[in-house]
């Protein structure tokens, strides 16, 4: 260099003032941007610092960054379409996995398990979904179990009925001995068939919610009297004392349901009871509820029946030589809940069985 002060930016900031500006280089031809700073340390100047870039250089420095800026930007919207591709994904796998399982259960096939796997708000759906389908599949089990046992009970009083009638018409009506108990078999099992009818009648009535329960106040010892004096003959016939100590008590609730509720209950202490025991019913207050028990003397309940006597067609007497047909229970608890109560049952083989009614006052 020939003369430094003819460069551009030099003389200002020998006069201490900072410059950039744009200018023709110093040793070529070319356009560049150029920034020239004095150098001062306490106070005295120590030289001058300038340095130029060319216009060029400078847009392909720019270009980088653009490009960078560009590219990164790219990268991250691609990162965010694949991340909620992947939520969405991961999201929608298990809603389309419950979907096709309450299609399976709308279409029938009960009983299936949805697999859990972690435990967030979906998998408490997939919980309830797997609690349904087990629901669903012991409801339909019992609509089963329920409608062979219907037809079973049905075929059998008829088809003796059948049997009798025809051995009447092939000449036993003859004989007036056995024609006699011919036709009391005949009598019998048609009673039976008929009790069997309604009582499938009220089951299903009770079951459906369509029985309308006609609440009235009920004094508790005049209904439990009436049961009891229902049932007078079979108590004299079969020597069975029955002992009432009922408190003074009024509850609410349908005097017809409930007494054939109780009627149910002392018709199975009575079947159970030996010649010459005692029945005791006691009814009290406990809390807000009418507590009434119902306790005999018969052989009890077996441990392993004591969970079952409640359902419909259960008969602990498996022989199924015994008159019933295991619907009283059933129905007396259907009653009951439908009042609002409940029944339980507590017994030990041998000592006789306690059956207690608990309704709200
Ligand atoms: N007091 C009782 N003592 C012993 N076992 C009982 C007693 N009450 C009920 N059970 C048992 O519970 C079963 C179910 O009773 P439930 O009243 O439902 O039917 P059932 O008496 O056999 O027939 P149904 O009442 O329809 O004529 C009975 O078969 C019997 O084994
Ligand atoms: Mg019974």
């Amino acid at each position: 260099m020939k003369n430094w002060l003819e460069v551009p930016g030099i003389r200002a900031a020998l006069e201490r003032k900072e410059v950039q500006g744009f200018a023709k280089g110093v040793l070529t031809n070319d356009d560049r941007l150029f920034i020239a700073q004095p150098i001062v340390r306490n106070g005295q100047l120590l030289g001058v610092l300038r340095m130029s870039i060319t216009l060029q250089q400078f847009q392909r420095q720019f270009a980088i960054v653009i490009w960078t800026v560009l590219g990164t930007l790219v990268f991250i919207l691609l990162l965010c379409t694949f991340i909620s591709e992947w939520l969405a994904r991961s999201l929608s796998r298990p809603i389309q996995t419950m979907k096709n399982f309450a299609i399976r259960l709308g279409s029938g096939h009960f009983g299936d398990k949805l697999q859990i796997r972690q435990s967030n708000e979906l998998d408490q759906l997939a919980l309830e979904l797997n609690r349904m389908s087990e629901r669903l599949a012991s409801l339909d089990q019992e609509r089963r179990a329920f409608l062979a046992n219907v037809s079973h009970e049905l075929r059998t009083p008829i088809s003796n009925v059948l049997v009798t009638v025809e051995a009447l018409r092939n000449g036993a009506a003859s004989d007036p001995a056995v024609s006699d108990r011919f036709f009391q078999n005949v009598e019998d099992e048609t009673k039976r068939l008929s009790r069997l009818i309604g009582d499938l009648l009220d089951l299903g009535r009770l079951e459906a919610g369509v029985t309308l329960l006609e609440k009235q106040h009920i004094q508790l010892v005049s209904l439990i009297k009436r049961a009891v004096r229902a049932v007078e003959t079979r108590l004299q016939n079969s020597q069975i004392s029955v002992q009432v100590n009922v408190a003074d008590l009024q509850i609410q609730g349908d005097s017809e349901r409930l007494l054939q509720a109780l009627l149910n209950l002392l018709d199975n202490a009575i079947k159970h009871s030996p010649p010459n025991s005692q029945i005791l019913i006691t009814g009290s207050k406990e809390g807000k509820q009418a507590v009434v028990t119902i306790r005999d003397q018969g052989q009890g309940v077996k441990d392993s029946d004591l969970s079952r006597i409640f359902e419909q067609f259960y008969t602990g007497d498996h022989s199924r030589k015994g008159r019933g047909v295991g619907l009283g229970l059933a129905i007396a608890k259907r009653i009951i809940e439908a009042h609002g109560g409940s029944i339980t049952v507590s017994s030990k083989v041998g000592e006789g069985a306690t059956f207690t009614i608990y309704l709200p006052i």
